[in-house]
């Protein structure tokens, strides 16, 4: 694992950014593995920059890590919806190259599937980028999580809907399941880079770089992964 601590949030999301560029500028087809939620926003706003600049991301294929289980893809929250706002319009994905896990299927264990193979069919992820929870989950991969899992149906931790809860306008309406990638499916892609910000990361972040590898902190298994950069900004290292 390689750890790089800069001063600020913004320099997390420059740092992380150029590296996407770079893999894109020397793989046209990068699979890239999108994550969502506040933490990797400054990447895609900084890669806007660089598209602006002339980077092309049309030959890219993208996988979100997640969505939430029966919310409507209209809904703000929705992952489709996020990853179509932050990532596909601004950046110019394909959006049939887009694909995030379909929370609304009838059958959740059949999409689940479904995901995972075209996953495979793209011939695996490349570059996968990752937040934290505060709990030490990746995707949504909860405590407790199998370091085996591939994508699959999974309950939010109450920690989780807590931490969510400020992008709805109800606690209630944080939905109580989600369809994630499994650590099995993050400890395949071949570089992983990790980004957090922020004191209230900074208990998760040193579990997962210091702690004993457990699935009790689901981000230690990136300690077995064979190419995983985690870039902090001062704040999200201050436990460490
Ligand atoms: C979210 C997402 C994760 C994300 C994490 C941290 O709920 N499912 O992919 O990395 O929790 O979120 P944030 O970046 O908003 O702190």
């Amino acid at each position: 694992m390689e750890i790089v601590i800069l001063p600020t949030p913004a320099d997390v999301g420059r740092y992380a950014a150029r590296l996407v560029e770079a893999r894109v500028r020397a793989r046209p087809s990068l699979v890239w593995g999108l994550a969502t939620g506040s933490s990797p926003t400054a990447i895609y706003a900084e890669l806007a920059g660089a598209v602006a600049r002339g980077l092309d991301l049309t030959g890219v294929r993208g996988f979100a890590l997640d969505e939430y289980v029966g919310i409507s893809e209209t809904h703000p929250e929705s992952y489709a919806r996020v990853i179509r706002s932050q990532v596909v319009e601004p950046l110019g994905l394909r959006p049939e190259n887009a694909r995030v896990p379909d929370g609304r299927a009838a059958d959740l264990e059949q999409a689940a599937r479904d995901y995972e193979r075209a996953i495979a069919d793209a011939g695996g992820i490349d570059l996968q980028i990752l937040g934290i929870g505060s709990n030490g989950h990746i995707g949504f991969n909860e405590p407790t999580s199998s370091f085996a899992s591939r994508t699959r149906l999974k309950t939010l931790a109450p920690q989780t809907r807590a931490d969510n809860a400020r992008f709805f306008d109800d606690p209630a309406d944080v939905p109580t399941h989600c369809l994630t990638q499994g650590l099995g499916t993050i400890l395949e892609s071949r570089e992983a880079v990790l980004v957090a910000q922020g004191e209230a990361k900074a208990r998760a972040v040193a579990a997962m770089v210091e702690g004993p590898v457990s699935a009790m902190c689901p981000g230690s298994v990136l300690q077995f992964h064979p190419r995983a950069v985690v870039v902090l900004d001062e704040a999200a290292a201050s436990a460490l």
